[in-house]
């Protein structure tokens, strides 16, 4: 048996539809900037499905191309001028290391990535906050599909900034029973194996292999790593046997998380 396809652009389709309608109720567009320092392929085409996005939904996008020797005086004068002039605002990810200084510059009811440590913060408290964007998805994505996480035992593989930390405390506040596992996990199948939900955002293919799951599990594979064979998850692909159900690379988290920085947006140009 096939695990059923969790389906992140039909979902995604549905949210950018509900902000469609809440942005023609506005006064004026929502303004988004997006800045992007250096020319990161992998940045550039995800740019490019924010563009893509903000269309749709009728958000206003304006991208900042900077050059990869952009000093940190320049890019952080950049970012308090668009914290003035703009709804929402994000600086694209990777950053050289001097120039991270500038992120916390954003201002926090700007910063529409959610990464800021003051949204962040928030969240830890379960305060009302601007929510990073993968996380936020995978939330809205297992809810609208009729995989609600209350009452089961979670296992998420990978402790970053942007994913699995804000998603363990995403998924404790809706009742989920939350294990993170890591690169210094001993017996990373011995947690996997229990997992009712697994969230894969390791990085790395094949982190998942078909007997590391629990079959009927619900898994949600966040990787997007491009090999000579296309674009592949962090789960094998032997995994949509054993699963009951399974996000898609690509076509699951991908969209989703582009569908939430949208609504990030209008949310931050109601306020
Ligand atoms: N690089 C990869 N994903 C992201 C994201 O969600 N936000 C930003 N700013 N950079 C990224």
């Amino acid at each position: 048996m096939s695990a059923d396809i969790l389906d992140g652009r039909a979902v995604a389709a549905a949210v950018e539809s509900e902000l469609r309608a809440r942005v023609a109720r506005l006064a004026s567009a929502p303004r988004l900037a997006v800045v992007q320092v250096g020319d990161d392929p992998a940045s550039t085409s995800y740019i490019r499905a924010k563009s893509r996005a903000a269309e749709r939904v009728g958000i206003k996008l304006a991208h900042h191309h900077l050059p990869a020797g952009t000093s940190l005086a320049k890019l952080e004068a950049l970012v308090e001028q668009l914290n003035s002039s703009e709804h929402g605002l994000i600086v694209q990810l990777p950053l050289p290391d001097r120039l991270e200084p500038a992120l916390v510059r954003i201002a926090p009811e700007r910063d529409v990535d959610g990464f800021h440590p003051v949204n962040l913060g928030k969240l830890l408290r379960g305060e009302p906050a601007l929510r990073p964007c993968t996380p936020a998805g995978i939330m809205e994505l297992l809810e609208r599909s009729g995989h609600s996480p209350a009452g089961k035992h979670a296992v998420i593989v990978g402790r970053s900034n942007i994913v699995g930390k804000p998603l363990a405390v995403m998924l404790t506040q809706a009742n989920a029973t939350v294990t993170v596992c890591h690169t210094a996990t001993a017996e990373l199948a011995h947690h996997t194996r229990q997992a009712e939900l697994l969230i894969v955002a390791a990085g790395q293919p094949d982190t998942v292999a078909p007997e590391m799951v629990r079959p009927g599990a619900t898994v949600v594979d966040v990787g997007v790593n491009r090999t000579a064979a296309g674009f592949v998850g962090d789960c094998a692909p032997g995994v949509a046997e054993v699963a009951g159900a399974l996000t898609p690379v690509p076509g699951g988290v991908g969209p989703m998380t582009v569908a939430m920085l949208m609504a990030n947006t209008v949310a931050a140009a109601q306020d």
